[in-house]
């Protein structure tokens, strides 16, 4: 039997023990990898990027849920394209959503209060005020009624997550009490804080504060949090990491659920031996991810593979010649201005205007205005031939 939980104080340890040493060096791993990966790139590019980005964090944090949502539908509804199939055209909803939150979360200043209940609240209330009907429902799998979820709001009955009995509604907000305090970045180490957003993923889930989301809401907040302690960016993502390894992410989170093993194995109610496996798993899974980024990203390469793609689009007499070294220069500089482009290919005034017009036909460039200054932009269709792998084709 599943004992019945009713006090914060069953929720300890908050942290694995002070001093674990694999937990530390990954910790530092992750300064330092992090912070050669934002050096790298011109920071108008990186804006772009991380818009690819957050569409492939949506798609692989709602993958973990089980919503498969094409990516290339994801772009669809970020340009109000939606499916005629009701169950697509949600799921393209749910994305959107998904993305906008994201975005809100990364233009947000105030980096204070990442695990207060207040902010907890407002991920989920942004997220599911964007859902259509149809996904704002979950069944009480004992009664089989449905229950609608109201944006921003606890849940008010009990649940299950696998074995796992969270705590009662009634208590959800003493514990959310008990969570925000013990992990509070002011009194952390900066190595304590990266160490504090593992561990406080799994507490979060363990509290299932919400009737649906919870997954979602949590790697978000997760997302947020890695930026507070100074490691997280909009160039990389943990839940691509997760959803690869959507197995064992669910099997670590599991164990961590797990009660205390002994008495060499803290002193809380829970397993401090399996809450720190399980942050060696989620501060492994971020460091591959950073990994996996930062060589995709690195500008050579990228610029080898922009190339690479446009002389076959030449070659397929899909754009013009002098196209590469235009890319070339949106790569290096952010910006391109248009009265430059002459200079830069050699081309006569007529010429130039033909390649900007096809490289912006193509969505390969973009501007603000008609005139305005040129961009790099990442249509769906180039991710598999810049970003290999960075999702999976479809
Ligand atoms: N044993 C577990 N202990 C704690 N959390 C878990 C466990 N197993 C899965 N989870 C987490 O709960 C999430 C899914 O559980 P569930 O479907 O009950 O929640 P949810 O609210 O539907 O989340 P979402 O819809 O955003 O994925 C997973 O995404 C995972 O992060
Ligand atoms: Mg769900």
């Amino acid at each position: 039997m599943a004992k019945s939980i009713e006090h914060p104080s069953l929720m300890e340890p908050m942290l694995p023990a002070q001093g674990n040493r694999e937990l530390e060096d990954l910790a530092v791993v992750m300064i330092e990898k992090s912070a050669r990966m934002a050096a790298q790139l011109h920071p108008l590019v990186q804006v772009r990027i991380g818009q690819l980005v957050r569409t492939m964090n949506c798609y692989y944090s709602n993958l973990i849920e089980g919503h498969n949502t094409n990516p290339r539908d994801i772009e669809l509804a970020l340009k109000a394209d939606f499916s005629n199939n009701p169950e697509k055209r949600d799921l393209q909803l749910e994305a959107k959503a998904h993305i906008e939150v994201q975005m809100l979360l990364d233009q947000k200043q105030n980096l204070t209060d990442t695990f207060s209940q207040a902010n907890i609240k407002l991920v989920h209330k942004e997220f599911y005020a964007r859902l259509p009907e149809s996904l704002c429902w979950v069944k009480n799998p004992d009664t089989d009624d449905t229950i609608a979820i109201v944006p921003g709001e606890f849940r008010a009955g009990d649940v299950m997550v696998g074995r796992h009995v969270p705590p009662k509604a009634a208590n959800i907000v003493a514990f959310l009490e008990r969570f925000e305090q013990a992990y509070n970045f002011a009194s952390l180490s900066r190595i304590e804080q990266i160490i504090t957003v593992a561990a406080a993923h799994h507490r979060l889930l363990w509290i299932h504060p919400f009737y649906d989301g919870n997954g979602r809401v949590t790697r978000l907040i997760s997302h947020l949090a890695l930026r507070q302690a100074g490691v997280g960016n909009n160039l990389w993502s943990i839940s691509r990491g997760l959803a690869r390894n959507a197995q064992l992410y669910k099997a670590n989170l599991d164990l961590a659920d797990g009660q205390r093993e002994g008495d060499l194995d803290g002193r809380g109610n829970l397993s401090q031996k399996q809450l720190a496996n399980f942050c060696v798993f989620f501060l492994q899974t971020a460091i591959d991810q950073i990994d996996f980024m930062q060589k995709l990203l690195d500008t050579p390469n990228l610029m080898q593979r922009i190339e690479y793609y446009a002389h076959s689009q030449i070659q397929a007499k899909k754009l013009p010649k002098g196209s590469v070294i235009v890319l070339k220069e949106a790569l290096l500089h952010g910006l391109v201005e248009r009265n430059s482009i002459q200079n830069l290919t050699g081309y006569a005034d007529r010429q130039s205007r033909n390649i900007v017009s096809s490289l912006v036909k193509a969505g390969l460039l973009g501007s603000d205005t008609p005139y305005g200054s040129l961009y790099l932009c990442f249509p769906q269709e180039i991710v598999e031939f810049y970003f290999p792998q960075l999702y999976p084709v479809v």
